[in-house]
């Protein structure tokens, strides 16, 4: 009998990464995909591991508690990887409520389906988490970096539901003995990123000529980490992670927004064979986010430590790559960004 492994969100940008690499690398799992396919989640994404013997696709809406019930009995997996959220802070600004239904009551469908399903058997089990350093809160620029210690301290709606779905994790664990492992990763970038977030929301708008626009002053901070190197990662963890642990996951790679944006149209400039500076011009500073975090930067020392692992990429190749990508899958773009995602981002820059 195979072992079946839940993956959730796994249409999304780092979820459909997560898929591949297992579906690819393990032959002796059974991969099931658990996505309500919201306006992130495309299954274009894994077009060339759907018809793969070990994975399967189950559209599901993971605050529906009897759905999720059911597929846990059916399938009875000894694992759960799971990513499904809703995830852009600018969305959780203007409507909270889908955060707390589905990052919190949807983590606790799930963590409660686990409980009931393997009922204190928990050897071989494993209940892992995917968060975000947002929990964390911001740094300011003074060298210091977020650890698995730091006090949770969220801002946006998006960074709050995600600490809630964290305590539900923890609590089910130190109360009901659940097997759990938790990851808290910085910004990732990558192929399949969808255009409302700052790199490939840029790309995109480089190439079409459109405005860049820039929250403030383009002084805010992030730490980049390659999606596959964080898809990697979660492979380590899942495996070998310490039941109950936490682990920090991050690029050690920080740049501030504006910075950021210059090498993407310096690279853009060379790819498209504009002269150099020309789509700089298209940067516009605009309103700033509400809550705008100044900083984030993870000390991974832990999972270097314990589990051996470092980013295997630098920041301008991984950066090559993904324009790469876009520039090769316009169709995608045009897909994703049609329909009801103008009506948002019409609201938004309009
Ligand atoms: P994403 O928005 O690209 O994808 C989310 C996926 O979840 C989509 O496929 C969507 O259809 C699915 N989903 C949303 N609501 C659902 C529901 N109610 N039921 C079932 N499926 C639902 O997100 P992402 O950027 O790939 O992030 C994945 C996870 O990683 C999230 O938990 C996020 O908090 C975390 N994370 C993201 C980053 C990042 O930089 N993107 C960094 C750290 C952690
Ligand atoms: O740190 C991990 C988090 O990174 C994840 O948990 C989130 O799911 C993910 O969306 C990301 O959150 P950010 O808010 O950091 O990502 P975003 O791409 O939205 O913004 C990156 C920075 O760029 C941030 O400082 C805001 C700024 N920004 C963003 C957009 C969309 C702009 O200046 N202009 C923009 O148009």
């Amino acid at each position: 009998m195979k072992k079946h492994i839940f993956i959730t969100g796994g249409a999304g940008f780092i979820g459909s990464h997560v898929v591949r690499l297992f579906v690819d690398k393990y032959a002796d799992y059974q991969i099931v995909n658990l996505d309500a396919l919201t306006y992130a989640g495309n299954l274009e994404n894994l077009k060339d591991v759907a018809e793969k013997p070990n994975y399967i696709f189950e559209k599901v809406d993971i605050t529906d508690y009897e759905k999720v019930d059911f597929l846990f009995k059916k399938y009875q997996p000894c694992g759960v990887i799971h990513l499904a959220a809703e995830s852009h802070v600018d969305r959780s600004i203007t409507d909270p409520f889908v955060f707390i239904r589905t990052n919190v009551l949807g983590t606790c469908n799930l963590l409660h389906c686990a409980k009931e399903l393997w009922k204190g058997d928990f050897d071989g089990k494993r209940f892992y988490h995917v968060s975000t350093d947002e929990v964390y809160g911001a740094l300011e620029n003074d060298g210091t970096f977020f650890t698995e210690e730091t006090k949770y301290q969220p801002h946006s709606p998006y960074s709050a539901s995600k600490a809630g779905s964290d305590h539900f994790v923890r609590a089910y664990h130190d109360t009901y003995g659940l097997p759990i492992v938790i990851s808290n990763c910085s910004n990732n970038y990558g192929s399949h990123h969808f255009p409302e977030k700052l790199i490939p929301l840029a790309i995109n708008n480089i190439k079409l000529k459109r405005s860049i626009p820039i929250y403030g002053k383009g002084e805010n901070v992030r730490d980049w980490l390659f999606v596959d190197d964080h898809a990697a990662v979660i492979d380590v963890i899942f495996h070998n992670g310490k039941n109950g642990d936490t682990y920090n996951i991050g690029g050690n790679n920080e740049w501030t927004n504006i910075d950021l944006i210059r090498l993407l149209c310096k690279i853009m400039d060379k790819k498209l064979g504009r002269t150099e500076g020309e789509s700089e011009k298209l940067i516009t500073f605009v309103t700033d986010r509400a809550g705008h975090d100044l900083r984030y930067a993870i000390n991974s020392q832990k999972l270097q430590k314990e589990l051996g692992w470092k980013p295997s990429l630098q920041f301008e190749e991984g950066l090559e790559k993904t324009v790469d990508w876009y520039l090769a899958n316009e169709k995608w773009v045009e897909n994703v960004t049609s329909g009801e995602y103008q009506k948002y981002y019409k609201k938004m820059y309009s």
